[in-house]
Order: C-alpha cells, then structure tokens, then sequence
C-alpha cells in the first residue's frame, strides 16, 4: 500500500513507522510525510530517509497531494489538527490515528500531548496505554484496531509516564500498519476483527 504519514511534531511515531517499512515489516511505503508545522523534526525525518517531507497547513491541498500519489492508507501520527467531516470521509476506514491512551479514557477535546498523561495522573487511574483507531468524524472515537495497557508508577509525572506510553505506541502503530498493509484488519460497524 501508499501511506501517507502527517505529523505536527517530533514523529518518534512516524520513526517506527520508517524503520519497520525499512526492516520488510511492513509491506508498504511511505511516499509523503506532510505536516501542518514548517519546522515539526517529523518532516527532517523524513528527509533523512530520503522521503518526501511536505509542509502544508491547508487542509484542501493536503488531501490533494493524498489524491495525486494515490495514498491507500493515511497514519496521523502525531498530527495536532482536527480535520473536517469531508476529509475524514474521503479517507473512511484508510484513515488511522495514534492517542497515548486507552480510548475512552482521557481522549477527546484538551486530550492531546501531555495533557493526556497529566489527566491520567490527576484522576489517580493505575493503567493507562495506547490506542491506534480509525478517524472518524468525532475526535479519538472511531473503531479501534489496537490497544495495549500501561501501568502508572506511583512516582511517575507526565514526562515519565509520557515516555513510557510512547514506547507502546510506536509497537502497536507500526503492528498496525503492517496487518492493513496484509488486509489482516476488517471493520465491523464499531468492531474491528484481525485475523493474525
Ligand atoms: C505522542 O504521545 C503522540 O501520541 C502524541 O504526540 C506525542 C508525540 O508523538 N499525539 P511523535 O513523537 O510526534 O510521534
């Protein structure tokens, strides 16, 4: 499959993603790394791999590189903007998302970053995790494709727990990509069945 990647920030995630494509663990490839941030490091990850790294904040001409180098599966991997009802259904059930949570937990509006880990740590949960999910029009609500758990260290803060959930996320992201790019993943109304 094409995979597009779009980041807004460090793109540790969108780094999985490359270094399993690059290890023949995912059969697919990157063709364009597009980020709404001109200076986001995602985009000189790219480069480093000779991955064509776009920056582009309007949403219009996003879609329509997406169209000219007939992306099959779009990765938001860090990407810190909310897009319209008409991309995400452009995109339906090729669109997946990356949230440093067990959705439905601390997901949604002003849960995004550390702010996610931080409300983890307010409420006093014990577990927390990752999730990859497909985009659907609500944020951080579509069907989910993968989660894994996370235990909160009584002495942890947002940067130490962040750290730890980033680990989880960058496996099951690019375990993720990997079963769509094998057409293992099959959605089921909210259910999502992979057949391993
Ligand atoms: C990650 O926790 C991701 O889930 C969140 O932003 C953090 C950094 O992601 N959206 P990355 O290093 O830019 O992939």
């Amino acid at each position: 499959l094409n995979i597009a990647v779009l980041v807004s920030g460090g793109g540790t995630n969108l780094q999985s993603i490359i270094d399993a494509a690059e290890a023949g663990e995912i059969n697919g490839q990157i063709k364009v790394v597009i980020s709404n941030k001109e200076n986001a490091y995602g985009l000189e990850r790219a480069r480093k791999h000779n991955i064509e790294a776009v920056f582009e904040n309007d949403e219009e001409k996003v879609i329509e590189i997406l169209k000219e180098k007939e992306i099959d599966l779009v990765v938001m991997a860090g990407y810190l903007k909310i897009i319209s009802p008409r991309f995400v259904n452009e995109y339906k059930n090729r669109m997946i998302n990356i949230h440093p949570s067990l959705i439905p937990s601390f997901c949604g509006k002003g849960f995004y970053g550390k702010r996610v880990h931080q409300g983890v740590l307010d409420y006093g949960a014990k577990v927390t995790g990752a999730t990859v999910h497909f985009v659907t029009e609500g944020a951080d609500e579509g069907p989910i494709i993968m989660q894994e758990a996370v235990p909160v260290m009584q002495d942890d803060d947002a940067d130490t727990l962040a750290a730890r959930v980033l680990k989880v996320e960058h496996k099951i992201l690019k375990k993720s990509v990997g079963l769509i790019c094998d057409g293992k993943v099959k959605v089921d109304g909210r259910r999502v069945y992979i057949n391993e």
